[in-house]
């Protein structure tokens, strides 16, 4: 049994060796984001953003399974310790992005959920996957893994609204304002497809 001090430090630990994994992964989103700037002329990333969970998140996520906070069990059951959202101007940028990361030699994949092919039932959209990548300390190295959610601009604008539904209790009319937001889904899905068709009209001209 660890004392609460080493078990504390191992936390601290487990944290830093997160943070500095999302740093990996965001270079490598940032120089891909570089290169394809400079080969397609745009670049094909709007803005990224990440975030490492916080422990009270960490905690209740774990309490919800009923698994124990344990340093060990957060490195074990959870994958979206660390994360790193990706707005991309157009879907295919997202595809893109996502092929030249995976192609990595030190990346590994280790789940893919493609909500943008299969969106969710409430009209969710966005690319996600769980990547191992290393991180190199003076201990030695360590896989972590980050959790990268990729999206376009329009997505990103659904997906916040749809996140302050889910936090907000007794909402008026819920059963039509989860139609609208479906309906709005749709919307975006679309608008999203015509920017992409701009966008060719105005690079290659017929
Ligand atoms: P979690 O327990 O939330 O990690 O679910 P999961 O392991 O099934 O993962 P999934 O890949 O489906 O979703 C993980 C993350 O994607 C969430 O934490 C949200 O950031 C985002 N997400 C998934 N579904 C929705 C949704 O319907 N609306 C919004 N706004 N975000 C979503
Ligand atoms: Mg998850």
């Amino acid at each position: 049994m660890l004392s609460l001090k080493d078990e504390l430090t191992n936390f601290q630990t487990l944290m830093m060796h997160y943070e500095c994994a999302l740093c990996e992964i965001q270079t490598k989103i940032e120089v891909m984001d570089r290169e394809l700037a400079l080969v397609q002329n745009r670049n094909p990333i709007e803005s990224i953003k990440s975030r490492i969970k916080t422990p009270r998140s960490i905690f209740e996520k774990l309490d919800r399974r009923g698994i124990d906070f344990t340093v060990s069990n957060i490195e074990r059951y959870l994958q979206d310790i660390a994360g790193i959202r990706v707005i991309c101007s157009f879907i295919d940028d997202i595809y893109k992005l996502r092929d030249c990361l995976i192609k990595q030699d030190d990346i590994v994949l280790l789940e893919e959920k493609d909500y943008i092919r299969y969106p969710k039932n409430n009209g969710y959209r966005s690319l996600h996957l769980i990547l191992e990548v290393p991180i190199y300390l003076t201990s030695g190295k360590y896989m972590m893994k980050v959790e990268v959610q990729l999206r376009t601009i329009a997505m990103d604008f659904w997906a916040s609204i749809d996140h302050k539904m889910k936090y907000k209790r007794d909402i008026p009319n819920e059963q039509s304002i989860t139609e609208e937001l479906l309906y709005v889904a749709e919307m975006i899905n679309q608008l999203d497809r015509r920017m992409i068709q701009l966008r060719d009209r105005i690079d290659k001209p017929a």
